[in-house]
């Protein structure tokens, strides 16, 4: 086999195999999940179990729901099932990315690059004293 031949061969088996793990293992098309509907939950900022809402860029998961710190005093809440095909997607600090594939989302829940085609439903947040209010 001479040179020519090998890459002929060796590029339509390795674009054969590319094809076949892109088909079976990364679907293009978002999953059925929806985003929780009727969310309505408060956080007491002051538990020990909430403590990852003490610092910046902490998160944690509630109903279905993930709250991020962004600075204190500034939360956000955003569905934690990733549109693609629903791990839950984690904070890191500026956006909420998903590690299955490689999705992520702004902090408004807006995708920002895919497999994912569509965004994370947003919630709103209020706070007062130690209480963090999360709600549709
Ligand atoms: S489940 Fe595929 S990118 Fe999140």
């Amino acid at each position: 086999m001479d040179r020519k031949e090998f890459l002929t061969l060796f590029g339509a088996g390795a674009a054969a195999l590319l094809y076949t793990s892109c088909v079976t293992g990364c679907q293009a098309t978002d999953n059925p999940i929806s985003a929780p509907a009727n969310v309505d939950f408060t956080v007491d900022l002051s538990a020990s179990g909430n403590a990852a809402l003490t610092r910046d860029g902490g998160y944690l998961y509630n109903s279905g729901v993930i709250v991020a710190r962004i600075a204190a005093g500034n939360f956000v809440a955003v569905s934690a099932a990733c549109t693609h095909q629903g791990q839950n997607v984690q904070f890191t600090g500026n956006q909420f990315y998903c590690s299955a594939h490689g999705s992520s989302f702004s902090t408004t829940g807006a995708r920002t690059a895919g497999p994912a085609n569509s965004p994370l439903r947003k919630y709103n947040t209020t706070i007062t004293g130690t209480s963090l209010r999360v709600f549709s």
